[in-house]
């Protein structure tokens, strides 16, 4: 079978999605496949390409399947320990390096870590020191692979800890910066498959209202941010911003609002 009829004879999956299942296949970028459309395929190479067809449909990520992700125009190794980085935390991360500018001194903290996505971009970018937390030591060894091939690892350091459980009293940080599990119990069954069945329940389950995270970083702000410090932290859904702004408030913050491209609330700010 040419390449050419098993994409137009794929019709559980978009082209998109068939073009990279049998481009991660056979090994090809996107531009030998398109010079190659003719290439007749047969054989172990057929079978593999109905196998990552096959596994496409039943939605898993393709991530997961190449093992890697861009993100801020690095590639992230992924796999199932970790949530896939979104680019609309790139809204996040931007707002950080623009709050940061050219300080070099700041002690810079990313809560719930996962690939290192937001703590690794900030340290290649800025060169400050930061520190990863993450409750799962599966994700935080992706996290520090990842740190290690962009060429950050001297200035991440990598912390399994129930939020801020492993850190000493007195430990403050300049920068809180966090896209924490914000996905609401009674949003779980409506959540599209591909997401629910496949990435970790732990990186996006937020339970009641999506806001029990929010709700226990808040209540440590007190004692966790140092005087003049921000934290940044990604929400999912427009009442998340009222609720989140509120717990921010009431930890003696001033609030802004950060959206996105378009136009929807995407980050809560709190400045001390
Ligand atoms: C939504 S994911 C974000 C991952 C990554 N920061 C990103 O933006 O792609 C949330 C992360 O928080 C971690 N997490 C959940 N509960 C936690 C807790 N109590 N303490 C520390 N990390 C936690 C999860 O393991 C997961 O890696």
């Amino acid at each position: 079978m040419r390449i050419s009829q098993i994409i137009a004879g794929e019709k559980g999956l978009s082209r998109t999605d068939v073009i990279a299942a049998v481009c991660l296949a056979l090994d090809l970028t996107k531009e030998q496949l398109f010079r190659h459309m003719d290439r007749e395929i047969a054989g172990d190479d057929l079978g593999a390409v109905q196998k990552v067809i096959a596994e496409r449909a039943a939605g898993r990520p393709l991530a997961y399947m190449t093992g890697t992700r861009e993100f801020f125009s690095e590639t992230f190794s992924v796999n199932e320990a970790v949530l896939i980085p979104r680019p609309e935390t790139e809204v996040l991360v931007e707002e950080a390096l623009a709050l940061i500018g050219d300080r070099r001194d700041l002690r810079v903290l990313d809560m719930g870590t996962g690939s290192g996505a937001i703590g690794i971009i900030i340290a290649k970018h800025t060169g400050n020191r930061v520190v990863c937390v993450d409750i799962s030591g599966a994700a935080l060894a992706v996290a520090h692979g990842n740190a290690r091939s962009i060429g950050v690892e001297e200035r991440t350091r990598f912390v399994c800890s129930d939020l801020f459980a492993a850190f000493s009293d007195g430990t403050r940080f300049d920068m809180i910066l966090s896209n924490p599990p914000y996905v609401a119990d009674d949003e779980w069954d409506s959540l599209m498959a591909d997401v629910r069945d496949f990435e970790p329940a732990r990186a996006l389950r937020g339970g009641e209202g999506g806001l029990e995270v929010y709700r226990r970083i808040a209540a440590e702000l007190p004692r966790r941010l140092a005087p003049g410090g921000s934290v940044l932290l990604e929400i999912g859904s427009v009442a998340q911003a009222g609720s989140v702004g509120a717990m921010l408030g009431e930890a003696g913050l001033r609030v802004s609002v950060i959206k996105d491209y378009s136009g929807r609330e995407r980050v809560l700010a709190g400045h001390g």
